[in-house]
């Protein structure tokens, strides 16, 4: 089992320049993650389907530098120089240095561009940040070239997860869990590990991403899972989430939809319940979700579909369903659920396996 010692990188070897580029999915937990202790260790565990369409493509090129006292990158989104994107990465070097202590030897060009549109209110923090850490350990891999595949992407993980919690789920696999939880061999709050026990009925799982509110997040996740340090039911909140993690391992593995509804939309609605009962409160949802929400039980219930919700920290809505109703579920979004998005916007999106080397 690696530990955090582990992950601190000694004995290296020095490169003149290299390019690498990597592109990260997104992800959508089914048990969520809100609330962490300091070093970015999460207060519960949480598991998550890996997404296949949303993403980040970065590209990094790496030149020796002489002076080795500062971090020195140029930043890139989209092709153009984006100075707000800075103090972020800024943070995550200084977060990351005990472990990659060869940074400062380089100046980094970061060239990073989103497959999903721009202020869409997609989290890019999950796939950026993957996809910035996959790059650092072919850099790490090109100075170290003894490092096993395992530790490769173990690694990553770590790193990405110092960066954005929910990055280190976007790493390698198709369905993630970060955090130790009793039930889940490997599992560890430094990093994600694949749960590959998944039945069939999960394959190809399909996730429509409904564009309900495009705006700026009107609370920072930051901020958010700081709402859960002296939040009235966050004990509570804790031990559940491990609860649903043991029931989502069963559910995953004998493939049973109805109990995965359950724990899926009952997750969802707990994450803004959370978020409605700590102090300060906030209500994240709008009423077209809300609506949203509405008509998607109505569907089911007429139907027998098994479709479901998800949310994350916004308005906007993931419906999850089976690859073999998706000509249905696809028919309902467009008949019922299209004017509830803003200007009509949607993105499909499916299960996929994680970080690419383009
Ligand atoms: C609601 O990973 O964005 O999406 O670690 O502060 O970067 P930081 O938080 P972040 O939180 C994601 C929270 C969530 C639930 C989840 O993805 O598990």
């Amino acid at each position: 089992m690696l530990t955090e010692k582990d992950f601190i990188t000694t004995s290296y070897k020095s490169i003149d320049a290299a390019s690498f580029e990597w592109s990260a999915p997104s992800n959508i937990a089914l048990v969520k993650y809100w609330g962490k202790k300091e070093n970015q260790i999460p207060a519960n565990p949480s598991i998550s389907f890996t997404l296949n369409n949303c993403k980040t493509i970065t590209k990094l090129d790496v030149i020796k530098k002489s002076e080795t006292n500062s971090f020195s990158f140029d930043l890139l989104f989209e092709g153009k120089p984006k100075e707000d994107f800075k103090p972020k990465i800024q943070k995550f070097f200084e977060r990351i240095e005990k472990y990659c202590p060869f940074l400062k030897e380089y100046h980094f060009k970061i060239d990073t561009q989103n497959t999903f549109p721009h202020s869409s209110g997609i989290a890019s923090s999950a796939s950026g940040m993957a996809a910035l850490a996959m790059n650092i350990m072919s850099l790490e891999k090109a100075i170290n070239p003894t490092i096993s595949d395992e530790y490769f992407y173990s690694k990553a993980s770590f790193l990405a997860r110092l960066g954005s919690g929910s990055a280190c789920r976007s790493i390698k696999g198709e369905v993630v869990v970060w955090g130790n939880h009793a039930e889940i061999n490997g599992s560890s709050d430094l990093f994600g590990v694949e749960f590959s026990e998944i039945h069939p009925n999960f394959k190809n799982y399909q996730d429509t991403i409904l564009l309900v509110d495009k705006g700026e997040k009107q609370v920072s996740s930051t901020v958010g899972h700081d709402l859960m340090h002296n939040h009235p039911y966050a004990e509570r909140r804790f031990a559940q989430a491990h609860e649903n993690l043991s029931k989502m391992k069963a559910i995953l593995t004998s493939g049973n939809t109805a109990e995965f509804i359950k724990i899926v939309e009952s997750e969802a609605l707990t994450l803004h319940a959370m978020m409605m009962t700590s102090m300060p409160y906030f209500i994240l949802m709008k009423p077209n979700t809300l609506e949203i929400i509405n008509k998607i039980w109505k569907f089911r219930n007429e139907t027998q579909i098994p479709v479901c919700f998800t949310l994350d920290a916004g308005a906007n809505v993931h419906i999850l369903y089976p690859e073999n109703v998706s000509v249905k579920v696809l028919q309902f979004i467009q008949d019922e659920l299209v004017d509830y998005c803003q200007n009509g916007q949607y993105i499909c999106d499916q299960i996929g396996n994680g970080a690419k080397s383009n």
